[in-house]
């Protein structure tokens, strides 16, 4: 029995479908989820995507991994569980995004394979595309201004993704982008193109 059971809980379903939102929207409801290390460019590419969808009339919202980290996450570190409870917990608020017809830019290292397969499951075929933002990590090192990097091989930080922790590579995303040697604002062009593709949003004439 799950806890939901367990508790009497009711899945009460609304007068309102996720079709009628995204009727009143436009365009579908989906995310759009960037992976890769820290400091790879995941967010910039996604805030530009948001700014490019926003421009053409779409609701949107970018959630990302510092961000959540300050409220949702506020309880979790950086241990293989607690990465995994993280993911868990944005696949099921993705999840909700996604039936109110919004479009989520969701950048989160995410390193798990296992874990953003389960976010996946959650949602139906078109609803999540996998972006892989793929770099370096001399590339991602020097880049950090935050300094994680210097403190992560000084062992003043512990678990660090892709110095003291693992990190998994999606086997089939939906898009590379080597953010070493592309700039971003034609990354977040071809992330566009392929949301416009797979007929998220109405193509531009
Ligand atoms: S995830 O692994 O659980 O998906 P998430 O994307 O939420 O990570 O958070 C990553 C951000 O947390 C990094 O960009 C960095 O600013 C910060 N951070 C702090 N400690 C670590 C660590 N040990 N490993 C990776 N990122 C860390």
């Amino acid at each position: 029995m799950d806890k939901a059971n367990k508790n009497n809980l009711t899945w009460f379903d609304g007068y309102i479908t996720r079709k009628d939102r995204e009727k009143l929207h436009g365009h579908k409801g989906a995310v759009i989820w960037f992976t890769g290390l820290s400091a790879s460019g995941k967010s910039t590419i996604a805030h530009l995507v948001e700014k490019e969808l926003h421009l053409r009339g779409c609701s949107t919202y970018v959630l990302d991994g510092d961000n959540v980290r300050h409220g949702l996450c506020s309880d979790l570190a950086f241990s293989p569980e607690d990465r995994t409870e993280n993911i868990r917990r944005i696949g099921e608020m993705v999840k909700l995004f996604v039936d109110a017809g919004i479009i989520v830019l969701a950048a989160f290292i995410s390193p798990y394979r296992r874990d953003r397969q389960k976010v996946r499951s959650l949602l139906s075929k078109n609803q999540f595309l996998e972006i892989y933002v793929e770099c370096p990590l001399e590339v991602c090192a020097s880049r950090d201004k935050k300094g994680l990097y210097e403190k992560a091989k000084q062992g003043t930080i512990k678990e660090f993704t892709g110095i003291s922790a693992p990190y998994e590579p999606p086997e089939n995303p939906d898009l590379v982008i080597q953010s070493g040697k592309e700039d971003a604002l034609n990354a977040a062009k071809r992330v566009i193109e392929l949301i416009e593709k797979r007929e998220l949003i109405r193509q531009k004439i």
